[in-house]
């Protein structure tokens, strides 16, 4: 937190570099989206927010229109659903002192940062202060420096709780077949995906395992990568979109069976391997964990759009003893 001159110096400064740049915004849309705003009828406005002690806690930016006044937009576009669509010539009106809310900026003390730190599970790994001590840089670990095969462990198999749980108690086993998503594979492709990632970035390009599931680690590679420019299109991919060959979900259980098993034998063997970046302070299985979460939130957006004859009823009795102590509580 800082003191109140010090932060309206740094976010309103008299010579108005600060204003400047934050309506140079307006600018790139006249520019860049054929908007026609007169940036003189704008002007930058902060609200600070204090802390018990008097610092400033927060720090709110905002473009504020010195008159009532219409403008226009040639085109931009609108995000809804995960679609995005392409509108085309729209007027907006803004009145006098209404205000476009566009940052805020958050300070804090030391004590402050730990504790966000820990709030997300993470530590404080290295701190990095100036002369005065009243700025400073801070990196997040997941892991303590002296890191715990438990604390790894744990934190993987959360990720495989979150997934198995969708898989086996909100679709039925019919869903598995389904793509409710245009360009994305079923359902199937994804228990596949999640240990053929795991599997290639441990085993086969970190430790330079050779592998015995050959064929659905490169199967389950890659999923679809539909291309941010054009989404009809896709990047390359290893399965085909229309691939219509999945293999059997009992073979694939005993894929993500085996898999797991072999993750759990060799964690300690690959957390030893610290000549290699990513075997250092645990990366590899951070980012194993951030893929499995990450296609967690993805799968939910399919079982969003998925038939209701596909999905079971929720039992919250199903859910393993971590996963209801950590998010149902
Ligand atoms: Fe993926």
């Amino acid at each position: 937190m800082k003191e109140e001159k010090t932060v309206k110096l740094a976010y309103h400064d008299p010579g108005f570099v600060t204003q400047k740049f934050i309506l140079n915004v307006l600018a790139r849309m006249n520019r860049e989206l054929g908007a026609n705003f007169e940036i003189s009828n704008f002007e930058l406005e902060i609200d600070l927010k204090h802390s018990d002690d008097e610092d400033v806690g927060k720090i709110q930016l905002f473009i504020k229109s010195l008159q009532n006044q219409k403008y226009f937009l040639e085109y931009f576009f609108l995000i809804e659903n995960y679609f995005r669509f392409e509108i085309h010539g729209k007027e907006f009106f803004l009145s006098k002192n209404e205000r476009i809310h566009i940052e805020d900026s958050h300070k804090f003390q030391k004590f402050e940062i730990d504790m966000i730190a820990q709030s997300t599970c993470f530590f404080v790994e290295d701190q990095w202060l100036d002369q005065e001590k009243k700025y400073t840089l801070n990196t997040f670990a997941p892991f303590k420096p002296n890191i715990e095969i438990s604390d790894v462990l744990s934190m993987i198999r959360e990720g495989w709780g979150f997934a198995d749980y969708l898989f086996e108690c909100v679709i039925t086993p019919e869903a598995l077949q389904e793509s409710p998503i245009q360009l994305r594979h079923p359902f199937i492709f994804y228990l596949g995906h999640l240990c053929a990632f795991e599997k290639n970035q441990i085993f086969k390009y970190l430790m330079k395992k050779k592998s015995d599931t050959e064929a659905f680690d490169e199967l389950f590679e890659r999923g679809i990568d539909p291309l941010v420019d054009n989404p009809s299109k896709c990047h390359k991919h290893s399965a085909e979109i229309n691939y219509i060959g999945w293999p059997d979900l009992k073979d694939l259980l005993i894929y993500r069976d085996k898999t797991r098993k072999m993750i759990e034998e060799n964690l300690k063997e690959v957390l030893l391997h610290t000549t290699k970046l990513m075997a250092q302070k645990g990366r590899v299985f951070t980012m194993v964990h951030e893929h499995t979460m990450m296609h967690v939130e993805t799968l939910l957006y399919m079982i969003q759009e998925l038939d209701p004859q596909f999905k079971q009823k929720i039992s919250l009795e199903k859910l393993n003893y971590d996963f209801g102590k950590v998010y149902i509580l």
